[in-house]
């Protein structure tokens, strides 16, 4: 998800909230919530340290649409924490966070700060509002401490209508994205450059290996090219916005939209793109477009396709000649039966700044390399596990 203050302006079409529901697992795509819950059953499994050479490996596990790892945070311990890739705070629900002894409050005399994500729910709607307070404390993760952490602590507030969501899933989000304390809305140094900044990894750069089967991989310090194969792509991206770069769509391999803007974000469930752009790709497809109204999320558009043949949708950079495809698994945002398939796709209006947001369905099957220092985005091809070399 993406911190609502810097995409507002351009999500005029979020701004209007109406939806009937007050918890933000009360999502829409009923289906693919099942199909989702049954992985997470099936592979949901407990947080262990692996230090493998110079970097760390901890396993997340997929719900409804997002990727939780487990951290410690004061003296609270062992929270789900939501893997945000395109946002820069620590936001710990309302009533789990205990502040330990070395944390301090600051602020401690002001209001509750008050702010709030997009690209909430797994259709890729959906806007928060939430207030906080802020504290420095220890926050952990696979035994990655980073000290003096700023983070916000949720409070209660009354959602000013049902719609509105006040607090996000399980226990609260970790922003990966940012280096710098202008990063976060709040101003705290954001987590991953702390683990950097304290020496706590050898290198300033992480990974995601996201399979299609709801288990995964974050990697903490270093690259793990074991977890890949063939050759990873890199692209020059911008660490201080949400890694965002240039890249070009493809159908089946080949380029049909050049020079888009894009946003690789692990916190959003499905692909969001400007609504003209997917209107022209789903043409081309020959996937029927639909606008729909939904209720808290303005005018969308959706793509329906057969269940049987997902198109073949990717990404390519630079002068690469490999294509990066939504994976045909993860194509899939909800079975309407009879055949009928609702795309991962789904078109907004964007208003100034129109640019694609490449979800975690996107990262399915794909090792996603985070290069802070390198300020460099690279992608390969996940390794098959049982192809992977023993450890
Ligand atoms: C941490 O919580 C997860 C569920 O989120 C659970 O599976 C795991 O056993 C817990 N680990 C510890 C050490 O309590
Ligand atoms: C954290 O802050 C305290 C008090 O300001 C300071 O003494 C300590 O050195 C800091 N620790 C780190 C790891 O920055
Ligand atoms: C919110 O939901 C409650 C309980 O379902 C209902 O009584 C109330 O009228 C709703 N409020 C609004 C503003 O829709
Ligand atoms: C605390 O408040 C000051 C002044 O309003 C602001 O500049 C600063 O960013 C705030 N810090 C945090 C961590 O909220
Ligand atoms: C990166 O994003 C920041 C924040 O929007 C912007 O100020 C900066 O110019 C961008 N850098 C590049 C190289 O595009
Ligand atoms: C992509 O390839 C499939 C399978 O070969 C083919 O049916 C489809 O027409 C192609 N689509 C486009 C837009 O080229
Ligand atoms: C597929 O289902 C959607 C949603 O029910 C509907 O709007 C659309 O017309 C259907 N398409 C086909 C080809 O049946």
């Amino acid at each position: 998800m993406i911190p609502a203050l810097r995409t507002l302006a351009a999500l005029s079409v979020l701004l209007i909230i109406v939806q009937a529901r007050n918890t933000p697992l009360s999502i829409p795509l009923k289906q693919r919530i099942t199909t989702n819950a049954d992985l997470v059953k099936q592979t949901l499994h407990a947080v262990s340290k692996r230090t493998v050479g110079d970097y760390t490996l901890v396993p997340e596990a997929l719900d409804a649409g997002f990727w939780y790892g487990n951290f410690d945070v004061g003296d609270s311990k062992n929270l789900s924490l939501l893997i945000d890739t395109a946002s820069a705070a620590v936001v710990i629900n309302p009533s789990l966070y205990c502040e330990s002894p070395a944390g301090t409050k600051l602020n401690s005399s002001g209001q509750p700060g008050l702010s709030g994500y997009v690209t909430m729910q797994e259709n890729g709607c959906g806007l928060t509002r939430i207030a906080y307070s802020t504290f420095e404390d220890t926050v952990s993760m696979a035994g990655l401490t980073a000290h003096n952490q700023t983070l916000a602590a949720l409070t209660s507030v009354t959602p000013p209508d049902n719609g509105t969501i006040t607090w996000p899933p399980h226990d609260g989000i970790v922003g990966f994205s940012g280096v710098s304390p202008g990063d976060s809305w709040f101003g705290g140094v954001p987590f991953f450059q702390s683990l950097c900044n304290e020496g706590a990894v050898n290198k300033c750069r992480f990974g995601l290996a996201l399979g299609t089967d709801g288990t995964g991989k974050q990697i903490l310090g270093g690259l793990d090219s074991r977890l890949f194969q063939g050759y990873m792509d890199h692209i020059p991206a911008n660490t201080s916005r949400e890694f965002a770069f240039i890249g070009d769509i493809t159908i089946n391999g080949t380029v049909v939209s050049s020079n888009q803007h894009i946003i690789p974000d692990s916190g959003t469930a499905n692909i969001v793109a400007p609504q003209s752009e997917l209107r022209r790709l789903f043409a081309s497809l020959g996937v029927q477009a639909v606008e729909q109204n939904l209720p808290g999320c303005g005018p969308m558009l959706f793509g329906y396709y057969p269940c049987d043949a997902p198109p073949r949708v990717g990404l390519q950079f630079g002068n690469s000649a490999q294509s990066f495809d939504i994976e045909p698994s993860a194509f899939q945002q909800a079975d309407n039966g009879n055949n009928n398939c609702t795309a991962i796709l789904t078109g907004i209006a964007f208003g100034t700044e129109p640019k694609w947001i490449f979800g975690q369905a996107w990262f399915q099957g794909k090792y996603i390399d985070f290069d802070q220092s390198g300020e460099k985005l690279g992608v390969a091809r996940l390794r098959a596990k049982s192809e992977r070399l023993p450890h």
